[in-house]
């Protein structure tokens, strides 16, 4: 008798977009991870007391069979392809059947874009796609359908959060792919805790990866991350699916690089990039040429600098503006290269190369909305905030690379050759390169190597020793 269930009351909770967090009340800001303005109303019905046989997690039909691996299946099913052929490159040339693939990136980034438009893809190509979504409506999922293009009928829509009701959807339709989206709002009514929660997160997910690997059917999950990307979910997930893809770049740029950090069917350390557009996320296929082709040669504060996605080399500009401060402390802001790294060069310029840049504010911008994180950026930010503060325009047909040091040096960087043929690729003439990687280079790259084994040499062979500001830097 203790099993019969209490008639369910309805619970208002309300959950962060962002970390999962939950709480009985709304807030402006959420406790746990500092977000403003994410939270969301999530209604759960939740039984006062669950049956012990619905705390059983459902079975999956799995037969344990012993036989020898040889005689396993060989894995040579043909890939699906999702219509978008820098995805089906960074998978490792398209989808495997059964595979579980992640999307995590930070809210807004286009997460939902890209997996419709995967959808709407398969579906034109004449398979059944199961679309569910637990964070929009079907009008809000149309609305962006219409700007994408996305009209097959064979492509299905449930809005639902409830991972055994989307279950029960998936055997029904049997379709060719399924998207879920995202995993943060999916809740199992087995699980003791609050939608979004580590352990719902967890739950569901194992859930539905043993749907995918039963029936053969490929599944992508979207999954938020917070700025620190470790809170209620997709880390946790990682361990768990085949596939982990990761969006970012700067929501107001058009650019968006989709990372593949694990794939158990293909290479990983590889990137696309997209570019958002109108009518959804386009593949840039040439990302050097696409980066840099809006630069204005000849003018002060700008340098190209090639850096390594991956194993991918990009050329990109860095854009350095030096300003005489009319605030004390004067103001630096750093977009797409990390703020701490721009003031460590900041005061390597001042005290290394006697540069004053105590009194002047300095913005430093990466366009495109492509983020850089790699030390070997270094020189080409250092030379941009030195050319921009002397006024001397640095060479437009040379590149620049090298880590700088606190003492001025430029230190070596890895694989110098591919971003050398990257660059030559593009029409450059020069690379200004660490002594001590120019020294490891074979055969002629076809593109002449200055090499400088310090920020003061650097800036001496670019016409930046002048210690003679422009008018009007001067305190
Ligand atoms: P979305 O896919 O909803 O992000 P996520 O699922 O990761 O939260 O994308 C949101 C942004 O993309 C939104 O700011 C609008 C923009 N967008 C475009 O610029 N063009 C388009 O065609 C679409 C569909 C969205
Ligand atoms: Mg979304």
């Amino acid at each position: 008798m203790s099993s019969v269930t209490k008639p369910s009351k309805q619970k208002r909770t309300f959950l962060c977009q962002d970390c999962g967090h939950t709480s009985p009340k709304w807030d402006g800001r959420c406790p746990a991870c500092g977000a403003w303005g994410t939270y969301a109303e999530f209604s759960e019905s939740k039984s006062q007391a669950v049956p012990a046989a619905a705390r059983r997690p459902p079975r999956i039909e799995a037969v344990p069979v012993i036989a020898p691996l040889a005689d396993q299946p060989g894995g040579d099913e043909p890939r699906i392809d999702c219509g978008m052929g820098e995805v089906d490159r960074l998978l490792g040339g398209g989808v495997v059947p059964g595979s579980v693939m992640l999307l995590a990136g930070d809210p807004g980034i286009g997460k939902s874009t890209l997996l419709l438009q995967i959808a709407a893809r398969v579906a034109e190509a004449g398979s059944k796609v199961l679309y569910v979504s637990g964070e929009e409506s079907g009008a809000q999922v149309r609305m962006r359908g219409t700007r994408i293009g996305a009209h097959s009928p064979l492509l299905l829509f449930a809005d639902e959060t409830n991972v055994d009701a989307i279950v029960s959807l998936l055997d029904g339709e049997r379709p060719g792919l399924a998207v879920v989206d995202s995993v943060q709002t999916l809740y199992c009514e087995r699980t003791q805790s609050g939608a979004g929660s580590v352990a719902q997160v967890r739950d569901c997910a194992q859930i539905l990866l043993g749907w995918a690997k039963s029936r053969g059917v490929p599944l992508f999950l979207a999954g938020h991350v917070t700025k620190d990307g470790n809170i209620a979910g997709p880390r946790l997930l990682e361990h768990m699916v085949d596939v982990v893809l990761y969006m970012d770049g700067d929501e107001l740029g058009n650019y968006r690089m989709l990372r593949c950090t694990k794939n158990r069917f293909g290479s990983t350390n590889d990137v696309a990039l997209l570019e958002m557009r109108g009518d959804g996320l386009a593949e840039v296929s040439d990302p050097s040429a696409a980066l840099i082709a809006e630069r204005q040669p000849g003018v002060p504060g700008s340098a190209i600098i090639v850096t390594l996605e991956g194993s991918r080399p990009l050329l990109s500009e860095v854009q350095a503006l030096t300003n005489p401060s009319a605030y004390s402390p004067p103001r630096r802001t750093a977009n797409g290269v990390d703020f701490n790294r721009m003031a460590m060069l900041s005061a390597v310029l001042s005290r290394r190369s006697r540069l004053a840049l105590g009194n002047q504010d300095i913005m430093v911008n990466v366009p495109g909305g492509l983020k850089v994180g790699e030390p070997a950026a270094d020189l080409g930010l250092a030379l941009a905030i030195a050319s921009s503060y002397l006024d001397v325009p640095l060479d437009p047909r040379t590149v620049f690379l090298g880590e700088v040091g606190l003492n001025g040096e430029v230190r070596r960087i890895p694989q110098i050759e591919r971003r050398l043929a990257e660059a030559s690729r593009h029409g450059f003439k020069t690379a200004m390169v660490p002594r001590n990687s120019a020294g490891r280079l074979g055969e002629a790259p076809g593109i002449r190597v200055v090499a400088v084994d310090s920020l003061a040499g650097a800036m001496a062979e670019c016409g930046l020793s002048r210690r003679t500001p422009s008018p009007g830097q001067e305190p």
